[in-house]
Protein backbone atom coordinates (compact mmCIF):
# COMPACT_ATOMS: atom_id res chain seq x y z
CA UNK A 1 0.00 0.00 0.00
CA UNK A 2 1.13 3.42 -1.13
CA UNK A 3 2.22 5.48 1.79
CA UNK A 4 1.64 8.87 2.34
CA UNK A 5 2.91 12.25 3.99
CA UNK A 6 0.92 14.88 4.98
CA UNK A 7 1.88 18.16 6.98
CA UNK A 8 -0.58 20.44 8.72
CA UNK A 9 0.67 24.71 8.71
CA UNK A 10 -1.27 26.94 10.13
CA UNK A 11 -0.79 30.23 9.76
CA UNK A 12 -2.09 33.70 8.84
CA UNK A 13 -0.83 34.53 5.58
CA UNK A 14 0.39 38.50 4.74
CA UNK A 15 -1.60 39.71 1.40
CA UNK A 16 1.71 40.95 -0.31
CA UNK A 17 -0.74 42.82 -3.27
CA UNK A 18 -2.90 45.31 -1.52
CA UNK A 19 -5.74 44.43 -4.08
CA UNK A 20 -4.94 40.65 -4.12
CA UNK A 21 -5.25 39.02 -1.45
CA UNK A 22 -4.90 35.59 -0.95
CA UNK A 23 -7.43 32.78 -2.86
CA UNK A 24 -7.24 29.20 -1.32
CA UNK A 25 -9.83 27.36 0.46
CA UNK A 26 -8.75 26.34 4.15
CA UNK A 27 -6.93 23.37 5.09
CA UNK A 28 -6.77 22.46 1.48
CA UNK A 29 -5.20 18.65 0.77
CA UNK A 30 -3.53 19.35 -2.87
CA UNK A 31 -2.04 16.43 -4.68
CA UNK A 32 1.96 16.56 -4.75
CA UNK A 33 1.69 16.87 -8.74
CA UNK A 34 -0.88 20.06 -8.57
CA UNK A 35 1.34 21.75 -6.39
CA UNK A 36 3.10 23.75 -8.41
CA UNK A 37 0.41 25.26 -10.57
CA UNK A 38 -1.19 26.29 -7.04
CA UNK A 39 1.82 27.47 -5.56
CA UNK A 40 1.68 30.61 -7.95
CA UNK A 41 -1.31 31.35 -6.63
CA UNK A 42 0.88 31.62 -2.95
CA UNK A 43 1.97 35.01 -1.63
CA UNK A 44 6.03 33.76 -1.28
CA UNK A 45 6.10 33.96 2.05
CA UNK A 46 3.73 30.37 1.91
CA UNK A 47 6.01 29.84 -1.01
CA UNK A 48 8.83 29.28 1.10
CA UNK A 49 7.20 27.87 3.58
CA UNK A 50 5.56 25.03 1.62
CA UNK A 51 9.04 24.22 -0.06
CA UNK A 52 10.92 24.06 2.62
CA UNK A 53 8.43 21.92 4.08
CA UNK A 54 8.31 19.58 1.06
CA UNK A 55 12.01 18.98 1.47
CA UNK A 56 11.38 18.43 5.07
CA UNK A 57 8.99 15.80 3.99
CA UNK A 58 11.34 14.15 1.49
CA UNK A 59 13.28 13.97 3.52
CA UNK A 60 12.14 12.82 6.38
CA UNK A 61 10.40 9.81 4.37
CA UNK A 62 10.89 6.91 2.45
CA UNK A 63 8.41 7.68 0.06
CA UNK A 64 7.08 11.02 -1.58
CA UNK A 65 4.53 12.03 -0.30
CA UNK A 66 1.21 12.08 -1.98
CA UNK A 67 -0.59 15.26 -0.42
CA UNK A 68 0.38 18.34 1.05
CA UNK A 69 -1.59 20.42 2.97
CA UNK A 70 -1.12 23.84 2.96
CA UNK A 71 -2.42 27.29 4.65
CA UNK A 72 -5.80 27.46 6.65
CA UNK A 73 -6.37 30.74 7.50
CA UNK A 74 -7.06 32.20 3.83
CA UNK A 75 -10.33 33.45 2.72
CA UNK A 76 -11.51 33.81 -0.49
CA UNK A 77 -11.14 37.21 -2.48
CA UNK A 78 -13.96 39.91 -1.25
CA UNK A 79 -15.65 41.80 -4.32
CA UNK A 80 -13.98 44.52 -5.72
CA UNK A 81 -16.76 46.96 -7.21
CA UNK A 82 -17.09 50.15 -9.01
CA UNK A 83 -20.35 52.45 -9.18
CA UNK A 84 -20.50 54.54 -11.80
CA UNK A 85 -23.09 57.33 -13.26
CA UNK A 86 -24.30 60.90 -14.07
CA UNK A 87 -25.16 63.12 -11.23
CA UNK A 88 -28.34 62.08 -9.39
CA UNK A 89 -28.63 58.53 -11.01
CA UNK A 90 -28.45 56.62 -7.65
CA UNK A 91 -25.37 55.47 -7.16
CA UNK A 92 -25.61 56.46 -3.18
CA UNK A 93 -29.46 55.52 -3.21
CA UNK A 94 -27.78 51.55 -4.49
CA UNK A 95 -24.36 51.96 -2.60
CA UNK A 96 -26.67 51.60 0.76
CA UNK A 97 -28.34 49.24 -0.36
CA UNK A 98 -25.27 46.62 -1.64
CA UNK A 99 -23.28 47.54 1.44
CA UNK A 100 -26.01 46.24 3.73
CA UNK A 101 -26.15 43.26 1.65
CA UNK A 102 -22.56 42.15 1.16
CA UNK A 103 -21.04 44.37 3.71
CA UNK A 104 -18.19 45.52 1.41
CA UNK A 105 -16.29 48.96 2.04
CA UNK A 106 -18.47 51.91 0.78
CA UNK A 107 -16.18 54.74 -0.26
CA UNK A 108 -17.54 57.59 -1.92
CA UNK A 109 -15.46 60.08 -3.60
CA UNK A 110 -17.77 63.00 -2.94
CA UNK A 111 -18.69 62.07 0.68
CA UNK A 112 -15.16 61.92 1.79
CA UNK A 113 -14.68 65.42 -0.55
CA UNK A 114 -18.02 66.89 1.67
CA UNK A 115 -16.23 65.49 4.92
CA UNK A 116 -12.78 67.71 3.70
CA UNK A 117 -15.12 70.64 3.02
CA UNK A 118 -17.12 70.08 6.66
CA UNK A 119 -13.84 69.73 8.79
CA UNK A 120 -12.41 73.31 6.82
CA UNK A 121 -9.81 71.60 6.14
CA UNK A 122 -7.25 72.96 3.27
CA UNK A 123 -7.92 70.41 0.98
CA UNK A 124 -11.85 70.82 1.67
CA UNK A 125 -11.62 74.80 1.11
CA UNK A 126 -9.92 73.96 -2.37
CA UNK A 127 -11.79 71.27 -3.19
CA UNK A 128 -15.12 73.14 -2.21
CA UNK A 129 -14.46 75.59 -5.14
CA UNK A 130 -14.72 73.48 -7.38
CA UNK A 131 -17.79 71.25 -6.55
CA UNK A 132 -19.54 74.48 -6.24
CA UNK A 133 -19.01 74.80 -9.91
CA UNK A 134 -19.47 71.44 -10.98
CA UNK A 135 -16.15 70.29 -11.59
CA UNK A 136 -14.01 67.18 -10.98
CA UNK A 137 -12.17 67.93 -7.68
CA UNK A 138 -7.90 68.33 -9.10
CA UNK A 139 -6.28 64.83 -8.54
CA UNK A 140 -3.42 66.26 -6.14
CA UNK A 141 -7.00 66.24 -3.64
CA UNK A 142 -8.73 63.44 -4.61
CA UNK A 143 -6.27 60.22 -5.67
CA UNK A 144 -4.62 59.73 -2.54
CA UNK A 145 -7.42 60.20 -0.57
CA UNK A 146 -8.85 57.50 -2.01
CA UNK A 147 -6.27 55.09 -2.46
CA UNK A 148 -5.72 55.76 1.13
CA UNK A 149 -9.33 54.66 1.93
CA UNK A 150 -8.82 51.39 -0.87
CA UNK A 151 -5.50 50.59 1.40
CA UNK A 152 -7.08 50.26 4.83
CA UNK A 153 -7.64 46.62 6.53
CA UNK A 154 -11.06 46.79 6.48
CA UNK A 155 -11.18 47.51 2.60
CA UNK A 156 -8.84 44.75 1.77
CA UNK A 157 -10.26 42.30 3.92
CA UNK A 158 -14.21 43.01 3.11
CA UNK A 159 -13.74 44.20 -0.42
CA UNK A 160 -14.52 47.63 -1.48
CA UNK A 161 -17.43 49.44 -3.23
CA UNK A 162 -16.44 52.58 -4.91
CA UNK A 163 -18.60 55.36 -6.03
CA UNK A 164 -18.12 58.40 -8.44
CA UNK A 165 -14.49 56.97 -8.48
CA UNK A 166 -12.64 57.32 -11.08
CA UNK A 167 -14.30 60.11 -13.31
CA UNK A 168 -11.29 60.45 -15.56
CA UNK A 169 -8.43 58.66 -17.60
CA UNK A 170 -5.99 60.49 -15.16
CA UNK A 171 -7.75 58.78 -11.82
CA UNK A 172 -8.54 55.31 -13.89
CA UNK A 173 -4.66 55.03 -14.42
CA UNK A 174 -3.39 56.24 -11.03
CA UNK A 175 -6.52 53.43 -9.32
CA UNK A 176 -4.69 50.74 -12.28
CA UNK A 177 -0.81 51.73 -11.32
CA UNK A 178 -1.58 51.00 -7.49
CA UNK A 179 -3.23 47.87 -8.22
CA UNK A 180 -7.03 48.30 -7.80
CA UNK A 181 -8.54 46.56 -10.57
CA UNK A 182 -12.53 45.95 -9.98
CA UNK A 183 -14.31 42.88 -10.75
CA UNK A 184 -17.00 44.63 -11.95
CA UNK A 185 -17.79 48.42 -13.09
CA UNK A 186 -21.41 48.84 -12.66
CA UNK A 187 -23.31 51.97 -14.99
CA UNK A 188 -26.44 53.46 -13.72
CA UNK A 189 -27.58 54.55 -17.24
CA UNK A 190 -30.47 57.38 -16.64
CA UNK A 191 -31.81 59.92 -18.90
CA UNK A 192 -30.65 63.61 -18.31
CA UNK A 193 -34.53 64.89 -18.14
CA UNK A 194 -35.09 62.64 -14.61
CA UNK A 195 -31.73 63.60 -13.13
CA UNK A 196 -32.63 67.10 -12.75
CA UNK A 197 -36.12 66.38 -10.64
CA UNK A 198 -33.97 63.87 -8.57
CA UNK A 199 -31.02 66.28 -7.91
CA UNK A 200 -33.85 69.15 -6.52
CA UNK A 201 -35.52 66.74 -4.80
CA UNK A 202 -32.78 65.03 -2.60
CA UNK A 203 -33.40 65.15 1.06
CA UNK A 204 -29.98 63.50 3.48
CA UNK A 205 -30.82 62.74 6.72
CA UNK A 206 -27.77 63.76 8.56
CA UNK A 207 -28.47 61.71 11.60
CA UNK A 208 -28.36 58.44 9.57
CA UNK A 209 -26.68 59.42 6.05
CA UNK A 210 -29.49 58.06 4.39
CA UNK A 211 -30.59 59.19 0.77
CA UNK A 212 -34.01 60.70 0.13
CA UNK A 213 -36.10 61.97 -2.64
CA UNK A 214 -39.35 64.19 -1.43
CA UNK A 215 -41.27 62.56 -4.15
CA UNK A 216 -40.13 58.91 -4.80
CA UNK A 217 -38.62 58.30 -1.54
CA UNK A 218 -40.35 60.20 1.00
CA UNK A 219 -38.78 60.48 4.27
CA UNK A 220 -40.41 57.74 7.26
CA UNK A 221 -41.56 60.08 9.54
CA UNK A 222 -42.28 64.11 10.31
CA UNK A 223 -39.00 64.03 13.04
CA UNK A 224 -36.98 63.18 10.19
CA UNK A 225 -38.45 65.22 7.71
CA UNK A 226 -37.90 68.11 9.83
CA UNK A 227 -34.27 67.37 10.07
CA UNK A 228 -33.44 66.83 6.43
CA UNK A 229 -31.20 68.76 4.90
CA UNK A 230 -30.14 69.85 0.60
CA UNK A 231 -26.73 69.81 -0.52
CA UNK A 232 -24.97 72.74 -1.58
CA UNK A 233 -24.49 71.71 -5.03
CA UNK A 234 -27.86 70.18 -5.29
CA UNK A 235 -29.32 73.23 -7.78
CA UNK A 236 -30.96 73.02 -11.01
CA UNK A 237 -28.02 75.35 -12.45
CA UNK A 238 -25.04 73.06 -10.58
CA UNK A 239 -26.25 69.85 -11.85
CA UNK A 240 -25.98 70.93 -15.27
CA UNK A 241 -22.11 71.98 -14.30
CA UNK A 242 -22.00 68.91 -13.14
CA UNK A 243 -23.66 66.83 -16.17
CA UNK A 244 -21.17 68.33 -18.61
CA UNK A 245 -18.44 67.47 -16.76
CA UNK A 246 -19.79 63.66 -16.62
CA UNK A 247 -20.30 64.11 -19.91
CA UNK A 248 -17.40 65.16 -20.65
CA UNK A 249 -15.41 62.23 -19.05
CA UNK A 250 -17.31 59.22 -19.03
CA UNK A 251 -16.51 57.15 -22.50
CA UNK A 252 -12.78 58.04 -21.93
CA UNK A 253 -13.62 56.29 -18.39
CA UNK A 254 -15.73 53.60 -19.53
CA UNK A 255 -13.04 52.68 -21.99
CA UNK A 256 -10.92 51.84 -19.55
CA UNK A 257 -12.85 49.24 -18.13
CA UNK A 258 -14.46 47.79 -21.36
CA UNK A 259 -14.22 43.81 -19.97
CA UNK A 260 -15.68 44.28 -16.67
CA UNK A 261 -18.59 46.74 -17.87
CA UNK A 262 -22.18 46.06 -16.82
CA UNK A 263 -24.68 48.73 -17.97
CA UNK A 264 -27.68 48.54 -15.48
CA UNK A 265 -31.13 50.78 -16.10
CA UNK A 266 -31.55 53.20 -13.51
CA UNK A 267 -34.80 54.37 -14.45
CA UNK A 268 -36.31 51.63 -12.62
CA UNK A 269 -37.91 51.81 -9.38
CA UNK A 270 -34.88 51.47 -6.58
CA UNK A 271 -35.56 47.89 -5.66
CA UNK A 272 -36.11 47.29 -9.07
CA UNK A 273 -32.42 48.03 -9.83
CA UNK A 274 -31.25 46.70 -6.62
CA UNK A 275 -32.54 43.66 -7.36
CA UNK A 276 -30.39 43.25 -10.99
CA UNK A 277 -27.26 44.35 -9.18
CA UNK A 278 -28.01 41.79 -6.54
CA UNK A 279 -27.97 39.11 -9.42
CA UNK A 280 -24.91 40.43 -10.78
CA UNK A 281 -23.02 40.35 -7.93
CA UNK A 282 -24.63 36.74 -6.58
CA UNK A 283 -23.02 35.65 -9.72
CA UNK A 284 -19.83 37.11 -9.40
CA UNK A 285 -19.32 35.56 -6.20
CA UNK A 286 -20.40 32.30 -7.60
CA UNK A 287 -18.15 32.44 -9.90
CA UNK A 288 -15.30 33.18 -7.77
CA UNK A 289 -16.42 30.60 -5.42
CA UNK A 290 -16.46 27.64 -8.01
CA UNK A 291 -12.94 29.29 -9.78
CA UNK A 292 -11.83 28.32 -5.72
CA UNK A 293 -13.47 24.61 -6.60
CA UNK A 294 -11.64 24.53 -9.36
CA UNK A 295 -8.02 25.12 -8.15
CA UNK A 296 -9.06 22.00 -5.54
CA UNK A 297 -10.13 19.64 -8.04
P1 LIG B 1 -20.87 63.21 -5.84
O1 LIG B 1 -21.25 63.42 -4.44
O2 LIG B 1 -20.29 61.92 -6.20
O3 LIG B 1 -22.12 63.58 -6.73
P2 LIG B 1 -22.65 63.02 -8.13
O4 LIG B 1 -21.79 62.17 -8.91
O5 LIG B 1 -23.12 64.26 -8.79
O6 LIG B 1 -23.73 62.03 -7.70
P3 LIG B 1 -24.81 62.28 -6.67
O7 LIG B 1 -24.29 62.01 -5.30
O8 LIG B 1 -25.40 63.63 -6.91
O9 LIG B 1 -25.93 61.26 -7.09
P4 LIG B 1 -26.08 59.69 -6.90
O10 LIG B 1 -25.81 59.04 -8.20
O11 LIG B 1 -25.34 59.19 -5.71
O12 LIG B 1 -27.64 59.66 -6.65
P5 LIG B 1 -28.49 59.38 -5.34
O13 LIG B 1 -28.47 57.94 -5.00
O14 LIG B 1 -28.16 60.36 -4.25
O15 LIG B 1 -19.85 64.35 -6.31
C1 LIG B 1 -20.08 65.70 -5.96
C2 LIG B 1 -18.92 66.56 -6.46
O16 LIG B 1 -17.70 66.14 -5.82
C3 LIG B 1 -18.64 66.46 -7.96
O17 LIG B 1 -19.44 67.35 -8.70
C4 LIG B 1 -17.15 66.86 -8.00
O18 LIG B 1 -16.98 68.25 -7.90
C5 LIG B 1 -16.61 66.21 -6.72
N1 LIG B 1 -16.12 64.84 -6.99
C6 LIG B 1 -16.72 63.67 -6.66
N2 LIG B 1 -15.99 62.62 -7.09
C7 LIG B 1 -14.90 63.14 -7.69
C8 LIG B 1 -13.79 62.56 -8.35
N3 LIG B 1 -13.64 61.24 -8.49
N4 LIG B 1 -12.85 63.40 -8.87
C9 LIG B 1 -12.96 64.73 -8.75
N5 LIG B 1 -14.00 65.33 -8.16
C10 LIG B 1 -14.97 64.54 -7.63
O19 LIG B 1 -29.95 59.71 -5.90
C11 LIG B 1 -30.33 61.00 -6.26
C12 LIG B 1 -31.81 61.23 -5.90
O20 LIG B 1 -32.62 60.36 -6.67
C13 LIG B 1 -32.13 60.89 -4.43
O21 LIG B 1 -33.05 61.82 -3.95
C14 LIG B 1 -32.75 59.49 -4.48
O22 LIG B 1 -33.68 59.28 -3.45
C15 LIG B 1 -33.40 59.48 -5.84
N6 LIG B 1 -33.35 58.16 -6.47
C16 LIG B 1 -32.30 57.30 -6.50
N7 LIG B 1 -32.60 56.19 -7.18
C17 LIG B 1 -33.87 56.36 -7.61
C18 LIG B 1 -34.76 55.56 -8.40
N8 LIG B 1 -34.39 54.36 -8.86
N9 LIG B 1 -35.99 56.03 -8.67
C19 LIG B 1 -36.40 57.27 -8.20
N10 LIG B 1 -35.60 58.07 -7.45
C20 LIG B 1 -34.35 57.62 -7.16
Amino acid sequence: MASCSCYSVNFTAPSFNPNKPLTSPPNQLLPISRFSSFQSKLPLFSLHLNQNLSQTNFRKSRVAPTFLLVASGEKAEPLRVMISGAPASGKGTQCELITKKYDLVHIAAGDLLRAEVAAGTENGKRAKEFMERGQLVPDEIVVMMVKERLSEQDSQEKGWLLDGYPRSVSQATALKKFGFDPDIFILLEVPEEILVERVVGRRLDPVTGKIYHLKYSPPETEEIAARLTQRFDDTEEKVKLRLLTHNSNVEAVLSMYEDVIVKVDGTLPKQEVFSKIDNILTELLERKEAALGSLAA
